[in-house]
């Protein structure tokens, strides 16, 4: 059955985390553009990052893989992706839509897009909007806002757009669009979103700039350069360890190989803002991407209130962080985190639902939550929701709690950490 059991106890050892999946979604993508073979060493495989390699076969992009377990993706140039024979399924990868819609408004051909029903009940308009105004014809339900969307590869020309909402997607969608929009697109964000596709497209030669909260893109006048890369691990994957270690008396973990990027490292600040025995070791740079070793070991924490432009940077690590906040001394606040709504599912209800199954003391808001802590979690039945992040959290949460904890229709972890069980399983969880 799709279920774990888990006991309590803390975890020690040292370990890998999977690889980065927003890096490895983009070396794929952006590989697809290259003129020649990209090398992408330790990709992550999970069913997001491998959806977005079925697709980009179906686009005509041979993709092989070494001994070594290198992906090798034959890039066919700027123009030479193909019109797919079928339509492009992104199961439940918003990464995956979000980008493509952004790559393929502006190629010469027809397709379209389709996705789980998790997936196409997740906002698209703030992609095809902005791309509709660089003049990409895109027709689907809501005109335009939800999956499935029919792509009708048009002329795009430049524009200058405020981004609403901090969001890497869009932005990302945007800059791929800009590779083949005609002027100068110009790219104003609110927060710092994660910055991969910035320095991935740099380092493939595209002209592209940042000053302050501005980005400016435009179409490079030859080819893109092949990338050749080791994607690091996954910080929002390691992030499920490190809370383990926080919270888990007894604990002592060291995490190899993490990106650490400024922009994605927002739960390592708090953590620290927290009191956690948290430190880097060995940082060094892995192309093009800041790495290091995560250490942590058990402390008692206390709580804290985090908000603003912190947000954008742990986004996809506030459900785990509310657990943390479970086992921090005092009130701990999540504010300015209404993004969290339109994720796998509305992280801010299915987490607070289901933490509350386990006894947490945590509060809804209308932007994010409020616990207070400590408190002793009991074990009991709770569920995902299908959602990936959601799974682990529970899972970690049932290392803490007293008793038994069973988290429902857990195998959807595999979306972004494949053998997350045998993960924890190795660093001493007892786990069935
Ligand atoms: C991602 C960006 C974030 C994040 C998602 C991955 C990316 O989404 O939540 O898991 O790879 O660009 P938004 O851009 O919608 O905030």
């Amino acid at each position: 059955m799709d279920q774990i059991h888990l006991s309590p106890g803390p975890l020690r050892g040292e370990t890998l985390v999977p690889a980065d999946k927003s890096i490895t979604h983009r070396a794929l993508l952006l590989g697809a553009i290259a003129d020649g073979v990209s090398r992408v060493r330790n990709p992550l495989r999970s069913g997001d990052t491998l959806t977005t390699l079925d697709i980009i076969r179906k686009l005509g992009v041979d993709v092989t893989e070494t001994d070594a377990g290198e992906w090798l993706v034959h890039g066919r140039g700027l123009h030479g992706l193909q019109e797919p024979e079928d339509v492009l399924d992104c199961r439940n990868s918003g990464t995956t839509a979000r980008l493509l819609l952004g790559l393929l408004a502006g190629q010469p051909f027809f397709s379209a897009l389709a996705g789980s029903p998790q997936l196409r009940k997740r906002p698209m308009g703030r992609v095809t909007e902005p791309l509709r105004q660089m003049g990409a014809q895109i027709v689907g339900r809501d005109e335009g806002r939800l999956l499935p969307l029919a792509v009708i590869g048009s002329p795009l020309h430049n524009i200058e757009y405020h981004l609403p909402v901090a969001s890497a997607q869009v932005k990302s969608a945007l800059l791929l669009a800009s590779l083949y929009a005609w002027g100068l697109t110009v790219i104003k964000e609110p927060g710092p979103a994660r910055d991969h596709t910035e320095r991935m497209l740099g380092s493939m030669g595209a002209p592209i700039t940042r000053k302050g909260p501005y980005i400016t893109s435009e179409q490079p006048e030859g080819e893109l350069t092949p990338l050749d890369i080791t994607v690091p691990g996954d910080l929002s994957s390691a992030a499920f360890l490190l809370a383990a270690g926080a919270i888990l008396p007894g604990s002592d973990i060291r995490i190899r190989a993490v990106g650490i990027n400024p922009t994605r490292r927002g739960l390592l600040d708090a953590l620290i803002a927290m009191g956690a025995d948290v430190t880097l070791e060995n940082g060094r740079e892995s192309g093009g991407e800041p790495v290091g070793d995560l250490h942590i070991r058990y402390a008692q924490l206390r709580g804290i209130t985090i908000g603003g432009d912190q947000i954008v940077t742990m986004i996809d690590e506030l459900p785990i962080f509310a657990v943390i906040a479970t086992q921090a001394r005092g009130e701990t606040i999540v504010r300015d985190a209404g993004e969290l709504r339109v994720k796998e599912t509305d992280r801010i209800a299915t987490t607070v639902t289901e933490l509350r199954k386990l006894g947490a003391d945590i509060e809804e808001r209308p932007d994010g939550f409020v616990v207070h802590g400590p408190t002793p979690l009991k074990g009991a039945r709770v569920w995902s929701h299908g959602d990936h992040r959601l799974a682990m959290a529970l899972a970690i949460a049932g290392l803490v709690a007293e008793n038994a904890t069973v988290v429902e229709e857990s195998a959807c972890a595999a979306d972004s950490f494949p053998g997350f069980v045998e993960t924890l399983q190795r660093l001493g969880a007892r786990i069935d």
